[in-house]
């Protein structure tokens, strides 16, 4: 039986509007106007509602339809071929000739936000480049792509460049075309050197084919892609040292202003940008920015890479719909925490230098920029290090604390002599061999840091502090009583034993 219902549409869509009984009713079956955040879509009688749909509650169970890296575990070649039959630069020239203000409102529409940590949104950060009067600046203009991964427990670009290569070449072309470069340098890890040969040989491949290089494509645009590797140091990652070292120098980062997009790599107008970042700008432009924004909460959009390390049965790295739920994606993907869910300790979100978060705030954080931030940690680079009840995390962090003493560029007083002092005092924690009230100071030397260096990795070697002081300070307590009950007495500043000065080994002033 047709219902009335049924019918309806299609009889209404013959019918002049200004026919339609009331301006309040027609109004119904106007599209919802679009936002970044909410897809535009037309409604039917069969679909109308009153108020706009209802707030999703759930993100996660991403479909293989959806996955933008369709290669990621290496199912099909790394070659030309294997890549266009899985939907690689289809109708590039198509996306090309629509020229950078499409390209840009597109990346900007869908809300498409910096995958190498920091989490800017791209869109409008790739649109500084296209400034007032660009056009007339006779210097050539760069693409950077950020291929150094040296943040602690990621293991995504290099899956990339591995075996989806020809994602991060098409989207060199189409995020350099939106930003109007005439080239793209990435910027690889020393270490990965098969990831850089792989990455080479579809290079080649590209080139031989028309799709880069001289008239890119068919599309009278003219484009280059060039490989450098970098010698493997973590400072290096950076955008301002990875411009300095591409140019050939110590890899140390630059004072801003002035930013890239103005000074940048040689000199001339450069945009750094992760190799996700640029590897999804194609399938976003040729799906839509409505279908990328579809996924995951407001302001934190789609689809995201997640690595999950440390104490888990099967240690991965998957494509989920960004906001998913932390507790799903280890369990859905990672095989759960080692021992069960019970089992866990604590968990990194987002690489090394993000907050540690306990088992508390895991059981219902959702992995996304800002319900990170609430819980004061970060989304970072996404890599998951999930540590279960085995784990020494006194010890854990300060081998991280050993890692950023090591990478510190030693330019800024704060970061050099920090990350130093900062080492010293979380080894003789690891041994218990310190004061409680150096909790306070280890906590106010990282207030210190934040935000008085020239870059970013003051922060990173604060931030892991931080977090085990606001939610492991019973444990760096209970070593020090520890300490003190062994050896009969706490330790005085810098490690002495509490009776150092009766036996002659510490002379205090006036003595
Ligand atoms: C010490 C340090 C290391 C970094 N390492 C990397 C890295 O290995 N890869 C990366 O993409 N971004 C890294 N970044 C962030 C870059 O400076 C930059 O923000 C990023 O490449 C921009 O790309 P996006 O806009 O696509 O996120 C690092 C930042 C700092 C402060
Ligand atoms: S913050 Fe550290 S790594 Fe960055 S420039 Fe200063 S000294 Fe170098």
């Amino acid at each position: 039986m047709i219902t009335s219902k049924a019918t309806a549409p299609k009889a209404l869509s013959h019918i002049p509007r200004h026919l339609l009984p009331s301006t309040t009713a027609t109004s119904r079956f106007h599209p919802v106007p679009s936002t970044p955040s909410q897809p535009s879509q037309r409604r039917t009688l069969a679909t109308v509602q009153d108020g706009p749909p209802p707030k999703r509650t759930h993100f996660g169970g991403l479909q293989d339809q959806d996955r933008i890296f369709q290669n990621l575990y290496g199912h099909h070649g790394a070659d030309l071929k294997s890549a266009m039959k899985y939907g690689d630069w289809y109708k590039t020239k198509e996306i090309i000739l629509k020229g950078h203000e499409w390209l840009i409102s597109e990346i900007k529409a869908s809300g498409l936000r910096g995958r190498g940590g920091a989490g800017f949104p791209s869109g409008m950060k790739w649109s500084f480049m296209n400034f007032k009067d660009w056009d007339k600046d006779t210097k050539p203009r760069y693409l950077v792509v950020n291929a150094d991964e040296g943040e602690p427990g990621t293991c995504k670009d290099r899956e990339i460049m591995r075996k989806d290569p020809h994602k991060l070449i098409e989207g060199c072309l189409v995020a350099g075309r939106a930003m109007n470069c005439s080239a793209a340098y990435i910027y690889i890890r020393g270490e990965f050197y098969h990831e850089a040969t792989v990455l080479q040989r579809a290079i080649q491949e590209a080139y031989k084919e028309g799709l880069i290089g001289k008239n890119a494509c068919g599309s009278g645009y003219d484009f280059d892609v060039y490989i450098h590797r970098g010698m493997g140091a973590y400072v290096c990652g950076e955008e301002t040292s990875l411009i300095e070292s591409l140019e050939g120098k110590p890899g140390k980062p630059r004072l801003k202003p002035p930013f890239p997009a103005a000074v940048g790599l040689f000199g001339c107008p450069s945009t750094v940008a992760n190799v996700e970042t640029v590897a999804v700008a194609p399938t976003i432009v040729r799906r839509g920015a409505s279908w990328f924004n579809s996924f995951g909460r407001e302001r934190n959009a789609g689809t995201k890479l997640f690595c999950i390390s440390g104490h888990v049965n099967n240690p991965c790295t998957v494509e989920e719909e960004m906001s998913i739920s932390l507790q799903e994606l280890i369990e859905k993907h990672a095989g759960g925490v080692r021992g069960g869910w019970d089992n866990l300790k604590a968990v990194i979100p987002g690489g090394s230098s993000t907050p540690i978060l306990p088992k508390g705030t895991c059981d219902t954080q959702l992995m996304d920029f800002d319900a990170l931030k609430d819980s004061q940690s970060g989304l970072g680079t996404a890599a998951v290090i999930v540590m279960d009840k085995s784990t020494d995390v006194v010890r854990a962090i300060s081998r991280l604390a050993s890692f950023y003493k090591h990478e510190s560029c030693g330019q800024c007083t704060p970061c050099r002599e920090g990350s130093k002092w900062t080492e010293q005092i979380m080894q003789r924690f690891e041994r218990g061999q310190a004061r409680e009230r150096e909790i306070d100071m280890l906590q106010e030397l990282t207030k210190q840091v934040e935000g008085h260096t020239i870059c970013a990795l003051g922060e990173a070697f604060a931030w892991p502090l931080q977090g085990l002081v606001r939610h492991f300070r019973p444990e760096l307590e209970a070593r020090v009583r520890d300490y003190a009950g062994k050896n009969g007495g706490e330790a005085r500043a810098g490690g002495w034993s509490h009776d150092a000065q009766k036996k002659g080994m510490l002379i205090s002033p006036g003595q």
